[in-house]
């Protein structure tokens, strides 16, 4: 007779991993959301897919839950049971969904997880506020919940929040600088803005989770490091998807990026590139008249933003991105190859990685 072994796909894997993920730090999210201000409370909930803006109960998406999954992952490679890092699970959940609320309002974001984002549902004010609390909250849950590792663990956080704090400086500063010629932002620059906006978090949730796991500094150095690259290469791909990526699949507003002029990777790669596509590239986003909001209002805009995506492209902007996304997460895989691990622990840490890359959401 023939068995038939039923090994998880990697894709699978990595959906059973953030499933783990979700469903083991949500009811200690619950029970803190629950506990701050109802206001606050209402906001949170609704942010996080709980419920309606009028607040009777939904089950909208809550978000891929990349960060827990990694902070518990990080504990079981350290030998630990995952259940040692779930205070710091919650923690890296709940300061990933306040900086989520605070960049919406930053980029005029109109819509996240298919959903009116917090701010416009209920306003500036009370969203840059539930942002707040969240951030206070996951201080509050790590060390009410990391035991005497909790303190060491909080440090991990707070280093993550600065750089997190740093590369949303760094984000929003790029606005101001040239489309073409002296002070046009570099790859390098960007790559230091993206491992403190994205990369930041990703190491924290690794280091706490280590920490928390009860390993040693340098252990949970190489964790962190990994969890920065990995962060790298995630939002390698959010800049993919914020031109390129569906909208029915992103739940976030179609070729988003280009319409508020941000300078992503592949827009900063493309205006690099020696090519005549990439003044007329310059050219075309410095123009407010067609891309960006007021070209929305004289109804050109669809077409300029086709335009401007096809340039991209052509000028290699999309590929420099996709490359350096691999590149990334080569390094994080060579850097989770110097820990040793429980076999079972690795699958699903390399499916995780892996996941972070090649994802459509
Ligand atoms: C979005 O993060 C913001 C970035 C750092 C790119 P995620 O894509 O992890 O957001 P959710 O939680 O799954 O919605
Ligand atoms: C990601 O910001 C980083 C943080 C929210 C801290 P982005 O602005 O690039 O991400 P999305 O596309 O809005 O999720
Ligand atoms: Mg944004
Ligand atoms: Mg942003």
């Amino acid at each position: 007779m023939t068995t038939i072994a039923h090994t998880p796909t990697p894709h699978t894997l990595a959906a059973l991993t953030t499933r783990r993920a979700r469903a083991l730090t949500e009811p200690l999210l619950r029970e803190a959301v629950s506990r701050l201000e109802p206001w606050m409370a209402l906001i949170s909930s609704y942010h996080l897919g709980w419920c309606r803006a009028d607040g009777s109960p939904a089950e909208s998406d809550s978000g891929k839950a990349v960060r827990p999954a990694l902070a518990l992952l990080a504990a079981e490679a350290v030998g630990a049971p995952a259940e040692a890092a779930l205070p710091g699970a919650a923690a890296v959940e709940l300061v990933h969904n306040f900086s989520l609320i605070h960049d919406d309002i930053m980029d005029g974001d109109e819509e996240r997880r298919r959903r009116p984002t917090a701010w416009k549902e209920y306003g500036v004010p009370g969203a840059i506020l539930a942002g707040d609390a969240l951030q206070v909250l996951a201080f509050d849950v790590l060390l009410a919940g990391g035991g005497p590792l909790g303190q060491v663990a909080a440090g991990h956080l707070t280093l993550a929040l600065r750089e997190l704090v740093d590369g949303q400086a760094r984000d929003i500063q790029f606005a101001a600088r040239p489309w073409s010629g002296p002070g046009t932002v570099t790859v390098a620059e960007y790559r230091a803005m993206a491992m403190g906006k994205t990369g930041a978090l990703l190491a924290g949730a690794s280091a706490i989770g280590a920490v928390l796991g009860g390993a040693d500094e340098p252990l949970a150095r190489t964790l962190a490091e990994a969890g920065g690259q990995l962060g790298l290469a995630f939002q390698c791909v959010d800049d993919i998807l914020g031109i390129w990526g569906d909208p029915a699949v992103t739940g976030k507003p179609v070729r988003g990026d280009l319409r508020e002029r941000k300078k992503s990777l592949p827009v900063i790669a493309a205006l690099a590139a020696s090519e005549s596509a990439a003044d007329q590239l310059a050219d075309l986003l410095a123009d407010r008249q067609s891309v960006g909001d007021e070209g929305a209002a004289e109804g050109g805009s669809e077409t300029a933003l086709l335009k401007a995506a096809d340039l991209i492209e052509e000028c290699g902007g999309r590929r420099a991105c996709e490359r350096e996304a691999e590149l990334a997460l080569a390094r994080a895989h060579d850097l989770l190859d110097l820990v040793p691990m429980p076999a079972e622990v690795r699958a699903q840490y390399t499916a995780l990685a892996d996941s972070c890359v090649a994802r459509v959401t």
